[in-house]
Order: structure tokens, then C-alpha cells, then sequence
């Protein structure tokens, strides 16, 4: 095992001081630098920028995702969320994962989309033909309100009109590439700044100026492909498990009801990682909830079947709308350090967003493993009952969570997965 692996057998078998000193040597941290990690990185100063009314600091626990493998880079994968088991379960699907390879991802440019809504207008063809022949114009505008972002490299890529009679309505869609900021800030600007000129272009009134949470300009996608025999549980093979699997997934893809639950399973590993790295979850849920609906049936993010030779295949895609750069990015400690435990390769919004979306597709991996085999609520509450424990409401003995397999590393652990 090499020092930058994120392979740790064990890990979850140390002290919170031994692991740290693990991640310092792999994330090439000081000891000043896990200070973040103590104080949940915003103090109260911090935080009464950031928001308003401020009377404290909420915090949340930040783990380490192991075992991920990322376009054939190791990747240690910060973590911040509430429900047990997730971190556990994507750590332990990351291994599987990684049996075969690995997750292979790619993302697109970071294209953002403003949406500006025209309204009383009485000739809709001629408002449409008007802003299409001004649109070096508009984007000219664009490029001027946002000189930072053009010196970056990044700007606006074209527009499109939509219109729609009752009520007649136009609505101009912006596409701006905002590099590695999420870029709300920006293509509000934008929206913005070009609103009144369209109003004098289709001679209607500007009503609505504002991002799309739907930026299906923005998609991540992720592929993975499982050994049979990885997936293997004390009690089943390989290959029953991968069938469940599939099967599993197409449940998903017959029901809404199914792919809801499904998604969540998506957005346990994706939120977690958002949130770790100072990204805004809101965005992110609103994106991958509109885009698993834009086929007019509500559809699962992530799909699984198997391969000619017997693998598993995992395919992911969906919206990823987060920066490395900016905003609460800025101004929280703890996510700066995530970013720094992400290593100096994940710089680009895009690289983020690959892992991101691994971290996502490894969870809907554990969790459907579960459910085709022992169903998550036998790990899940072993993981629960450690909290229980400390609370002493009820305390989860040491053997009985060996019982559980919840430190079972080869496995068939607990929850939506295993320690690892
Ligand atoms: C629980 O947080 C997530 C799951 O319900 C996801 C799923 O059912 O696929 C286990």
C-alpha cells in the first residue's frame, strides 16, 4: 500500500488521533491544519459572515470515504453527514469498486444557466427572431458584467429562446461557463444585466431573472464495472447477488415510488461530499430531482446491468453544479481542508464533481447490495446503536456488534455496507 492509497484496512479500528495522523500523511496536512477538524472549521466570527442572525454553529461529523478509485487515481473522500452507516457503505462499495478497476467518470464544462422570463409581449416569432439576431450583442453584455470570470477563461457560450402562448411568455436561457465556481452569483448577474435590453428587444417587460437549478449543461457521469465475485456474501454468491442487483435497479427504473428511494440512496453519498466541500446541497437536490424527471416520468439516477463477461456495470449521470472556488468554499475552514485531503489533482470543479458522483454511485452500489441480501436494517441499527450506546439509552455490546458484521471488513457488513 502505498502512502497516497486509499486503501486503509483497519481504519475505522483506530483512534480518532491515530487516524488523523494517517490523513495527514496521505494529505500532506500539518498539525495546524487538522485544527479545522477539531472546531468543525467556522467559529462564530466566521459563521455571522457567512449568514444572518447568527447565534452559533450546527455541526455534523466529517469522515473519510476509503477505498475509491477515480479514472485510476486514488482518491480519499471527505465526508460530512448525520446517518450512520453511509460513510461505512460507500467505503465499502468503493473496494468492490475497485476490484474492477475502479469508478471511470467524466464530467462537462462547467455550463451554468441563467433563465430571464419576458412577459406581454404580442408578437412571439418576431421577439424570438429579434434576440436571436441580437445575441453577439447580449453576449457582449455578459462578457462586460463578468470581466473576472472571462480573464478565467470562463464567460458565456450561447443562448436559446423558448416561448410558450399561455400566457404568451419568452424565456431566454444563457449559458455561461463558470469554470470552477459553482457560479450562481455570476449568472444571476448575467441574468440580470441583460434582462432590460431584452425587454426593449421583444418589446414585452422583463419578469423573472435567475439561475436553473436544472443544468442539464452540467452533467457528471460515472461508470463502474463489479467482479461478480466481489459482490459475494457469506450466505450468497457472487452472481445471485449481482442478479439482485440489476433487479433491483429495474424496480427502480418500472417506479417513482422505488426511484425516489433509490436516489436518496444516490444523494447519501453526494450530499456528503457537497456538504464537506462547502458546496450548496439545496442546488444540487433541486438539480438531480428535476433532471431524473425531465423524461415526464420520475427515473432513477443510476442504472445497473451485467456485462457480457459477468460483471456488474454501474452508469451514473446527473446535473453536478459545484465549485472549488468562491463562495462558502472561501469561508469555511473545514472546507478548504477538504479540499486539501481531496488532494492537489481535484482542483477543478469538474474533478470535483467526478468524485462526487462516485461517491454517489458507490452508495446506491452498497445499498442496493443490502437490500438484495441481508435489507439494511440489521447493520443500520448496529451503526445506530454505537450512538445509542454513548447516549446511554441503550447500550449496542461489542460483541454484538461483531454479531452484526459491523466489523466485518471482507463484507457482508452492516447497514447499507461495511466497515472497512
Ligand atoms: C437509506 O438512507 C437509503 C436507502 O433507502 C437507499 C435505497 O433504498 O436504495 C437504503
Amino acid at each position: 500500500m502505498s502512502e497516497s492509497s486509499s486503501r486503509i484496512p483497519g481504519f475505522y479500528k483506530l483512534s480518532i488521533q491515530e487516524r488523523r495522523h494517517l490523513l495527514r500523511l496521505r494529505a500532506d496536512l500539518t498539525e495546524d491544519d487538522l485544527l479545522a477538524l477539531e472546531s468543525g472549521g467556522l467559529d462564530t466570527v466566521a459563521a455571522d459572515r457567512v449568514v444572518e442572525n447568527v447565534v452559533g454553529i450546527y455541526a455534523l461529523p466529517l469522515g473519510l470515504g476509503l477505498n475509491f478509485r477515480v479514472n485510476g487515481r486514488d482518491v480519499l473522500v471527505p465526508m460530512a453527514v448525520e446517518e450512520p452507516s453511509v460513510i461505512a457503505a460507500a467505503s465499502n462499495a468503493a473496494r468492490m469498486a475497485r476490484q474492477g478497476g475502479g469508478f471511470e467518470a467524466d464530467a462537462d464544462d462547467p455550463i451554468m444557466t441563467a433563465q430571464v422570463e419576458l412577459l406581454g409581449i404580442a408578437d412571439l416569432p418576431r421577439a424570438r427572431a429579434r434576440i436571436s439576431a441580437a445575441t453577439d450583442e447580449l453576449l457582449a453584455l455578459v462578457n462586460a458584467a463578468l470581466p473576472r470570470l472571462t480573464e478565467r477563461g470562463g464567460g458565456p457560450r450561447g443562448l436559446d429562446v423558448r416561448t410558450s402562448y399561455h400566457p404568451a411568455r419568452v424565456i431566454v436561457h444563457l449559458h455561461i461557463d463558470c469554470r470552477d465556481a459553482m457560479g450562481a452569483n455570476m449568472v444571476n448577474t448575467a441574468a440580470e444585466t441583460v434582462a432590460e435590453r431584452l425587454a426593449v428587444l421583444t418589446g414585452g417587460r422583463s419578469g423573472l431573472r435567475i439561475l436553473t437549478n436544472l443544468c442539464d449543461r452540467r452533467l457528471v457521469r460515472v461508470r463502474t464495472r463489479v467482479p461478480a465475485a466481489a459482490l459475494a456474501t457469506v450466505d450468497l454468491d457472487g452472481a445471485a447477488v449481482r442478479d439482485g442487483i440489476v433487479a433491483a435497479s429495474r424496480f427502480a427504473e418500472d417506479d417513482p415510488y422505488r426511484a425516489a428511494t433509490h436516489n436518496k440512496g444516490i444523494m447519501n453519498g453526494v450530499d456528503a461530499v457537497v456538504m464537506a466541500t462547502g458546496n450548496d446541497w439545496r442546488g444540487v437536490e433541486a438539480g438531480a430531482h428535476a433532471f431524473a424527471a425531465t423524461t415526464g416520468r420520475y427515473r432513477p439516477l443510476a442504472v445497473w446491468r451485467v456485462s457480457e463477461g459477468g460483471d456488474l456495470l454501474g452508469r451514473l449521470e446527473m446535473p453536478m453544479p459545484v465549485g472549488t472556488v468562491g463562495g462558502s468554499v472561501k469561508a469555511h475552514a473545514g472546507a478548504r481542508l477538504a479540499q486539501r485531503i481531496l488532494g492537489p489533482t481535484v482542483t477543478s470543479a469538474g474533478e470535483l464533481a467526478m468524485i462526487i458522483g462516485s461517491a454517489g454511485l458507490a452508495s446506491n452500489l452498497a445499498a442496493l447490495r443490502a437490500l438484495c441480501t441481508d435489507g439494511i436494517q440489521r447493520g443500520h441499527m448496529a451503526l445506530h446503536g454505537r450512538w445509542i450506546g454513548e447516549t446511554g439509552v441503550e447500550r449496542a455490546a461489542p460483541a454484538r456488534l461483531a454479531a452484526l458484521g459491523a466489523k466485518n471488513p471482507s463484507g457482508n457488513g452492516p447497514g447499507q455496507g461495511g466497515l472497512t
